[in-house]
């Protein structure tokens, strides 16, 4: 079998800082475990624009396209506001999901007990969470034509469409379904069908997929009554599935009930490829916190636990993805803490390499 190859895009901000601490964790997994990557490193984002005034070179996208799986950071910051919206650093990120046409966006939502009573919400609301967002990527309202700003009469008119094929919804919505009858075996699909005909359709087109999974049992709900509940209760959900605009304010929503952005991983999945993995890109939830970058402070949880679902999904060693993520419970059950996890009387926080460190420590006594 060939050496599995990675494609790391570390990106701006903190993207590098917890990207290296990625690294060491994928040379453990060499060097403990014989699990050898091919891995690459290329530019994405502010650092792409820098270097080639663009925020994804073609050859960098190739690149993508040709890996088994790509890890990327963060990109974006204010050094980069005021640039074309054609060149801003987010439209490498887009065009990355786009043209590698992965329309599934896995977004866990778990609370680790060592955490439970950090997060705003009280103690028994969050403790033991463990929800699934399947957010649809690649359609919707940031793809939807026409878009644009144009005048009309003597003002200015900014313009963006949602729209769904039923295909588009289709293919999301079987995906969600396969993960709960791997999971709880309960789908909660989102939208907003009292106001928005895309939403008419989605909720037809997933109950329509739902006859073929008699034993998820699915409800529906309107986005705006979702985002009350997943702060309500949050555990009554197992997997939610939702469009790309919704599935990015509610996974952002449900990742501050675990206590921390910092925390949540994600993977965004396309169809298979030849060699049977999915095309996949993995990255954490967070952004490139451009207020802490360069200071040691980022927490690297989210990016390392990025690269345990890259185990899982794109290269099938679930056992490994399983020794990966306990190994990120033990630190913090030791209360191991980066800067974004206090608020603990008498914690001092440790650094990104600290906690980098602790990791590989829990990895090692996990042999
Ligand atoms: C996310 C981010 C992105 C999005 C941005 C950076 C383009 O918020 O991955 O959730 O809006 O999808
Ligand atoms: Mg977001």
């Amino acid at each position: 079998m060939t050496t599995p190859s990675l494609l790391i895009l570390a990106g701006d901000g903190i993207g590098p800082e917890v990207m290296a601490e990625v690294r060491r964790v994928i040379g453990w997994f060499g060097d403990k475990r014989g699990l050898t990557f091919d891995v690459t490193e290329d530019l994405v984002g502010g650092a792409a624009y820098d270097a080639h005034g663009t925020p994804l070179t073609d050859e960098t996208m190739a690149k993508a396209q040709s890996v088994d799986a790509v890890l990327l950071g963060a990109v974006g910051g204010p050094k980069y506001d005021a640039l074309d919206f054609s060149v801003k650093p987010e439209r490498g990120l887009l065009r990355l999901r786009k043209e590698m046409d992965l329309f599934a966006n896995l977004r866990p939502a778990q609370c680790f007990d060592a955490l439970a009573d950090f997060s705003s919400l009280k103690k028994d609301v969050v403790a033991g969470l463990d929800i699934m967002i399947v957010r649809e990527l690649t359609s919707g309202i940031y793809f939807g034509e026409p878009r644009g700003i144009i005048t009309e009469g003597n003002e200015r008119v900014g313009i963006n469409t949602q729209r769904y094929t039923e295909s588009e919804i289709e293919r999301v919505a079987r995906n969600a379904f396969e993960l709960a009858m791997k999971r709880g075996k309960k789908l909660c699909s989102m939208e907003k069908a009292n106001v928005m005909e895309s939403g008419v359709l989605w909720r037809e087109v997933v109950t329509r997929v739902g006859a073929d999974y008699p034993e998820v049992e699915l409800s529906h709900m309107y986005a705006d009554a979702g985002a009350m509940q997943l702060c309500r209760w949050p555990k009554q959900f197992d997997v939610i599935v939702t469009d790309n605009l919704f599935g990015d304010l509610l996974s952002d929503a449900a990742a501050m009930l675990t206590g921390s952005l910092g925390m949540l991983p994600s993977a965004s999945l396309g169809a298979p490829m030849e060699n049977g993995r999915p095309k996949a890109m993995y990255e954490p939830v967070h952004g490139s916190a451009p207020d802490i970058a360069g200071q040691g402070k980022a927490n690297p949880i989210a990016c390392v636990l990025s690269f345990a679902m890259a185990l899982r999904y794109s290269f099938d060693l679930g056992d490994e993805a399983d020794r990966l993520e306990s190994a990120v419970s033990a630190v913090l059950e030791k209360g191991v803490r980066t800067a974004d996890l206090l608020g603990e009387e008498g914690v001092t926080p440790v650094s990104t390499t600290g906690m980098g460190d602790a990791i590989l420590a829990a990895l090692d006594e996990s042999l």
